[in-house]
Formats: structure tokens, sequence, C-alpha cells
């Protein structure tokens, strides 16, 4: 039987509730969302507007009208880091992050937009808040990190740097691609200003969700205009919430899924999932009998020592002798299983790690992954580590 671990790629399989979440809805319901509009047109505005909600409680922001829908973390990046920085800014990021920061920000440099400061990552893989406050320049606007790096797994200390962030007046953008769904978030206690998030990872949604929760402080300009199912009579896109942000219609039946998504992890507790998973790789890291003959990206002790406390259920690892592409190649073709090598759209965390360009060989769980799949999957690769 296929084992699928890939899901900090996207979540596969969704759980059957996100299947029928999104049947039900276009059977039902399936119209353009629009305000004053029809019936159907009402229903489908109220099943986005519940959405926003659920993600407003797991995420915990207070005006859930601003968590923005775009197609992915992408998009709701995208519209953060263009949306708020102006020229003359200077932005602070990192090495940890995925090239859906990187570039739009290298971009903006190259441009002579912006100036940008990337931060190195620490031998454990972490930003370092003291390097962060630091980088400050009297120019600084934004700092962009990602929350749980997509190569490390490690969970980054957003809520100490985000203070630093809202003591110096300069806003925080965090990148919850890895942790939405899987990582306790806070907005409010970890200063966070631009959440940007994906609907089809962790939070269990289909391809194609996604967006940004968009706090007080921050001003955003809309990098997307168009309509917006409501008042049309202004000439440019209005000022008020989501719909600022929100030009053209919206993925709703992507979203119609994505609730159920949000609605079970309500329901079940993101700790829950997190123990879960690293319960798993713990499983898989155990059970491997050539666990010393791989080469590991800092995570195998602590994984298997302390939990894997601080990271997400993911891990890096490389068969000495054998390219990270041929790992993967012979993982799908001979044991049916499903892994991710090589650079991970994330090219300066392979820097840093020394794997650049190969990359390494992630492994990457999910809810429904079970422990029986670890240790197949161990056994595959002892078996590679043989040869
Ligand atoms: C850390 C991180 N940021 C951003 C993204 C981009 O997410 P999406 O494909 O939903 O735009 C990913 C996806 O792999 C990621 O891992």
């Amino acid at each position: 039987m296929a084992i699928y671990l890939d899901n900090a790629a996207t979540s596969y399989p969704k759980p059957e509730e996100v299947y029928r979440g999104i049947e039900a809805f276009v059977r039902a319901s399936g119209a353009n969302p629009g305000r004053g509009g029809h019936r159907r047109a009402v229903e489908a505005e109220a099943m986005i507007n519940d959405t926003r909600r659920l993600l407003a409680r797991l995420f915990h922001a207070p005006r859930p009208e601003r968590i923005v829908f775009g197609h992915n973390a992408t998009d709701g990046l995208n519209m953060a880091i263009k949306g708020v920085l102006r020229p003359g800014d200077h932005a602070i990021t990192s090495v940890l992050e995925h090239n859906s920061v990187s570039r739009p920000l290298n971009q903006l440099e190259k441009e002579g937009v912006i100036t940008l400061d990337r931060l190195p990552a620490t031998a454990e893989h972490l930003i370092d808040p003291d390097q962060v406050a630091r980088a400050f320049r009297p120019n600084t606007r934004l700092v962009a990190l990602t929350h749980a790096s997509n190569v490390t797994g490690t969970i980054q200390p957003i809520g100490a740097i985000g203070r630093i962030a809202r003591g110096r007046g300069v806003l925080f953008l965090v990148d919850a691609a890895q942790s939405a769904g899987v990582v306790p978030i806070d907005i409010e206690n970890d200063c966070i200003d631009l959440l940007a998030f994906t609907g089809h990872k962790a939070l269990l949604g289909p391809t194609g969700t996604g967006g940004l929760v968009v706090g007080e402080r921050a001003e955003v300009r809309p990098w997307r205009e168009g309509g917006t199912g409501g008042d049309s009579t202004r000439p440019v896109q209005p000022e008020e919430f989501p719909h600022r942000l929100e030009g053209g219609t919206p993925n709703i039946f992507g979203i119609a899924g994505l609730r159920e998504g949000v609605r079970l992890l309500l329901e079940r507790g993101v700790e829950s999932v997190l123990e879960h998973e690293r319960a798993l790789i713990k499983t898989f890291v155990t059970a491997l009998a050539r666990r010393d003959r791989l080469q590991w990206y800092g995570a195998d002790t602590v994984i298997a020592e302390s939990q894997g406390v601080g990271r997400v259920g993911l891990v890096g690892v490389n068969v000495p002798g054998f390219a990270p592409s041929e790992v993967g190649a012979i993982l799908d073709e001979q044991f049916d299983i499903a892994v991710r090598p090589g650079l991970h759209c994330a090219p300066y965390a392979h820097e840093h790690l020394g794997t650049f360009p190969q990359g390494t060989v992630r492994l990457s769980v999910g809810i429904l992954t079970t422990a029986d799949e670890m240790r197949r999957a161990a056994a595959a690769i002892d078996e590679i580590a043989a040869e």
C-alpha cells in the first residue's frame, strides 16, 4: 500500500469531512458570493464568513473580517510584502525562508526599492531574537520570518521576535505555511501584524486556499484590484476588509473544504496534532536500524531524546552514496513511498545546512499518517542504506 510522506508540500489524503464538505457545498449552494444577492449568493458569503470566524478562533485573531482569502501562502506573502513595503524601506528576513518570502523581497531589493538583511540561523536552525534586534535600522519597516522551517522543521521563537518588533514600531510578517494547523498561533500574544497561511497543508483544506491575516497596525495596499461582490460604485478598491484585498471571485469550493478542515482541528486541538506528528517522527527515527549511516540535519537526537520538542513533523536526511533525487526515486518506484527530495524551494536554508545544491530527502507526516507507515518507511531507508 502506498505511503504518503509529503505532507509538508500538501496534506494528503484529506479527512473525509473535507471531501464531504466540498461536495455538499458544491451541490447545495455553489453560487458566487455577493452581499445583497439572491439566496444562494448570500449562503456562499455566509459560508466564507463562517470559515473566517473559525480561522480567527484558531489564530486568536480579534477581527475575522481581517482574514483575507487568496490562493495559497505565496499569495498572502506577496500581498503582505508588496502591500506594505515602500521605496526607501529596510526589511529583515532570514536564511530559513521559502522562496515565497525570499523572492519577492530579493526582487524589491534588486529593483532598488528596499534594502534587505538576511539573518543567518544558529547551529540549532533557529533565528536568534537578539540578532533580529541588532539588525534594526531607522528605516526598517518589516521583519519577515517563517514560523516553522520547511527544511529543518524547527519552530522559531516568533513571540520573542514579535515583541521586539512591536517595541520598535516595525511590522512583523510570519509565514505560517508549515505551522498553521499544527503549532498553536496567537496573533495578539505573539505580536504578529501579518500572518500568511496556506489552506492545503496542515489546515487540511484543498489546494487553491490560503491567505493573509491583517492586524490593525498594518496598512496593506491592494495588489489585486477588481470586483468585490458588493458596492460597485466606487472607482477604486474599497477601504474596508476583507473586500479591500479580495478582488475577484473567491475559491468557494476550496474554502468550503477548508472550513471542515479548520473545524476538525478546533475540535481535536492543534496541540494533539503536533503531539501525534512528533510521535510519528520519533517512531521513524527509533525504528531505523542504520540510523548512524544516514546524514542528519540536526534532527535525529533532538527528536529521539526530547520527543521532538521545538519541531514540526518533518525530517531531512541523506543516504551517503546516493543523491537525494535517487533516494526519492527508489522510494517511489520500489517501495511506493512518496517523499520530497531536493531544495524544497528554500535554497538559502540548504546553503546554511551545507546541502546546496542537491538538497535533502524530506519525509513529512500528517494527521492521518500512522506509526506502521513510519516503520515501513524506516525499513525501506534501511534497505537503501545497506546497498
Ligand atoms: C515555509 C513555506 N512558506 C511558503 C510556502 C508556500 O506555500 P503555498 O504553496 O501554499 O503558496 C511553503 C510551501 O511549501 C512553505 O513550506
